[in-house]
């Protein structure tokens, strides 16, 4: 069976997925993630594929100090970057090192699971949901984002990593839209037990700065990190042009906005 790219990057690529891909792609939807589990002080977070923790740390001033809040994350690299970034005064965060199939907690220990753009990446994804029920508290909640596609920008990029440096990196760039549908992962959640389930669209209109720049530093924070920084100079240039001309339509001042859109999944116990 095809297992899915598990999204992995290593040292300097989780300090760039921190300033780029999360600063202007993952950051940008976090707060309404977190919104969506209707967290109360003193609630026990589990974050899960937590990267540099965006959603995590948010997680935390929602909860406040009288909460508790685990960050977990397959990648030591990332979880490196999150212990790095500053928490203002709000509930501890303990970042763990491990896989969302095996989540090493107690049933019953926590009162919000949250996931932000992670699913995509798990080998076994209907464990991963059993899993997330197992360790939910009476009156749990779940919320969960996937990409609802290839996305405008994603798809510009993915055809330009694909003619310039070969079908197997652009198929490596492009796992993370690689995404179960709204049937698929409501079937997941229903299979694992989770009750009242919805998955709702969400949109907003996504900024990045100018394209030439900005898609070779988001390159170098994911995991095609290391077939870009072999490119030539002339191979790389060629891609920032490729992906600006492709989207032109969406040129503004400073850079470029487009509209995107997610799938956001709730429930629960
Ligand atoms: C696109 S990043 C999203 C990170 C974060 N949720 C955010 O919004 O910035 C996907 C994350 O999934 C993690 N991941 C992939 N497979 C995993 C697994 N089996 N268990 C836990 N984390 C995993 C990767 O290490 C990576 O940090």
């Amino acid at each position: 069976m095809n297992q899915p790219e598990q999204w992995q990057i290593s040292g300097d690529a989780a300090e760039l997925y921190e300033r780029y891909a999360v600063r202007y792609i993952l950051g940008p939807w976090a707060a309404s993630l977190v919104d969506a589990a209707c967290l109360a002080p003193g609630d026990r977070v589990l974050d899960i594929a937590c990267g540099t923790g965006v959603v995590t740390r948010i997680a935390a001033q929602r909860v406040g100090s009288s909460g508790k809040v685990i960050g977990l994350d397959l990648n030591p690299a990332m979880l490196a970057v999150a212990r790095s970034l500053p928490t203002a005064s709000a509930a501890p965060i303990e970042w763990v090192q491990r896989s969302a199939l095996d989540l090493g907690l107690p049933d019953r220990s926590i009162d919000a699971v949250l996931c932000q753009q992670g699913l995509q990446f798990f080998p076994d994804q209907p464990l991963a949901l059993r899993e997330m029920h197992r360790v939910l508290d009476d009156g749990g909640r779940i919320s969960l984002s996937v990409w609802s596609s290839s996305g405008i920008y994603n798809t510009a990029v993915g055809n330009a990593v694909r003619q310039f440096l070969g079908d197997e990196v652009a198929v490596r760039f492009c796992a993370s839209r690689k995404a179960p549908g709204e049937a698929e992962i409501r079937r997941l959640a229903l299979e694992a037990g989770f009750l009242d389930v919805e998955v709702r669209v969400i949109r907003l209109e996504a900024h990045l700065p100018a394209l030439d720049k900005f898609v070779l530093c988001h390159l170098a924070s994911t995991p095609v990190a290391s077939m870009l920084a072999g490119a030539s100079a002339q191979i790389r240039h060629e891609i920032g042009i490729s992906v600006t001309e492709q989207l032109k339509h969406y040129a503004d001042a400073d850079g470029v906005t487009y509209p995107e859109e997610s799938f956001l999944l709730t429930g629960r116990i």
